[in-house]
């Protein structure tokens, strides 16, 4: 498993994706109903690469993208971004999450980010999990526009390696 920086090409990673993808764990990431396919709009925005505004790193496996963390902010150069984060189902519940997450955050803070916003159906009860397991606490949701709105400082998330078989093959089919 290599977990590195998003690069060019890695748009069509993510297409090829979509065979490992179910329906709700796109519907989990987007918030909108999917139909099992990643949204039109999504692919074109990812297309565009890294930038100031967005950027991304990714969990590959022989040459199959198996999850990725991305962050955005607005202006480029705004102290805080939204983080989104997508593990393909036959990988999900392994630490890759976490790993990738981990990763991000030590390059969102050298582009000058300092704090994290998250929104997420309340319903969502691993990446609430996710949420505490990085924070080492529940960071205290707020309630907006019907979704739990998380905000929580970037040096909460703790930078070393996690304590998983990340590097054993076996433990990721
Ligand atoms: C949420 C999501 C990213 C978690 O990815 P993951 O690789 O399975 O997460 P990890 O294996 O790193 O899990 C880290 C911790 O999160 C929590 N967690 C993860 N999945 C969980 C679940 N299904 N139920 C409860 N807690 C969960 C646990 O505390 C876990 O630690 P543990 O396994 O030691 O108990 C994944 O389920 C996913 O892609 N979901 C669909 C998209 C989505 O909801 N994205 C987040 C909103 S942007």
């Amino acid at each position: 498993m290599l977990i590195r920086p998003w690069q060019e090409g890695d748009r069509a990673l993510v297409v090829a994706a979509q065979e490992h993808l179910s329906p709700r764990t796109i519907e989990r990431r987007f918030l909108v109903g999917s139909a099992g396919r990643l949204p039109t709009a999504y692919l074109a925005h990812v297309a565009a690469g890294p930038r100031p505004e967005w950027d991304a790193q990714v969990a590959v496996d022989d040459g199959v993208l198996c999850g990725w963390a991305e962050y955005g902010r607005y202006p480029a150069d705004a102290p805080a971004a939204d983080l989104a984060v997508l593990v393909a189902d036959p990988w999900q519940r392994t630490g890759l999450a976490s790993a990738l997450i981990r990763a991000l955050v030590q390059r969102m803070i050298a582009a000058g980010i300092r704090s994290i916003h998250a929104d997420v159906a309340g319903s969502n009860a691993a990446t609430r999990g996710l949420v505490r397991a990085l924070a080492g606490s529940d960071p205290g949701p707020t309630y907006v526009d019907g979704l739990l709105h998380f905000a929580f400082d970037l040096a909460a998330v703790p930078l070393e390696a996690p304590p998983v078989a990340l590097v054993a093959g076996p433990a990721f089919p």
